[in-house]
């Protein structure tokens, strides 16, 4: 199989109304998607998000599993499966889209998976999309940032030892998977958050307050905003 384009679409956080124009064309012109689930009995949530999108164009659709495992020998297995999965499925295609929820260039997997496929690829178009944390913001109509602010995102606490210096040294933290919720709250108990679960999905949940009255269990697709309101200097570029 030759693939003449391989497009990285950011589908947004789950909401269809939230893709971009050019992602909903070129999703209706291709002829192969793929699109990455977690788990064997897991559908993708990034297809749940353009299901009625493609529903009329008779694609080849491919969802290869990505385990979230630090095993490397398990992640090449995966990742080789996939791999062939693609190059079978997509004989006689020449235009095929990797798919990820929010935007591909915020810890997506589209490309390591281009890595995989670079040989067989002649040219490739990334399509940005709607961040997560963007939609978090939007519906708890909390800026991320202002001014001269400084954001972090911090993928996981427990993972990354710097996180603590990170966190002291930011205006807003943006945490992805939020899974040590204990951690942070003592982290940063009574500072103001937003927590986003399910954003853009019909049971969507937006809670706020104080990172201590955060009851709401977080899961994989929540996320957390922390607002760390730092001593300030005067600010000198207001709204820029
Ligand atoms: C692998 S990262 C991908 C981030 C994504 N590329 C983005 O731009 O937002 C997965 C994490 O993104 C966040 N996320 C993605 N979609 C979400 C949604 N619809 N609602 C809440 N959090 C979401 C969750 O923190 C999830 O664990």
């Amino acid at each position: 199989m030759r693939i003449r384009k391989l497009y990285g679409i950011g589908v947004g956080p789950g909401d269809p109304e939230l893709l971009t124009l050019k992602a909903y064309r070129v999703l209706k012109e291709v002829d192969m998607i793929v699109s990455p689930r977690s788990r064997e009995d897991k559908g993708s949530l990034a297809l749940l998000t353009i299901e009625e999108i493609i529903r009329e164009r008779k694609h080849i659709v491919v969802e290869p599993v990505f385990p979230m495992t630090k095993n490397q020998a398990k992640l090449e297995y995966y990742w080789k499966k996939a791999r062939e999965e693609v190059l079978e499925k997509g004989k006689g295609c020449e235009t095929v889209a990797f798919i990820t929820l929010g935007d591909p260039s915020i810890y997506s997997t589209f490309y390591r998976f281009l890595e995989f496929l670079r040989d067989f690829v002649d040219e490739v178009e990334v399509i940005p999309g709607v961040t997560s944390f963007s939609a978090c913001s939007s519906i708890a109509k909390v800026p991320i940032a202002e001014g001269n602010e400084i954001v972090s995102i911090i993928p996981d606490v427990k993972e990354n030892e710097n996180a603590m210096h990170v966190i002291q040294n930011s205006d807003s933290v943006i945490f992805l998977k939020p899974k040590n919720m204990d951690e942070i709250k003592n982290m940063l108990g009574n500072k103001k958050a937003i927590l986003g679960v399910r954003v853009g999905f019909k049971d969507q949940k937006i809670i706020s307050g104080k990172v201590t009255e955060i009851e709401e269990p977080t899961h994989y697709l929540s996320t957390l905003i922390v607002k760390n309101e730092r001593k300030k200097e005067p600010r000198d570029c207001a709204g820029l």
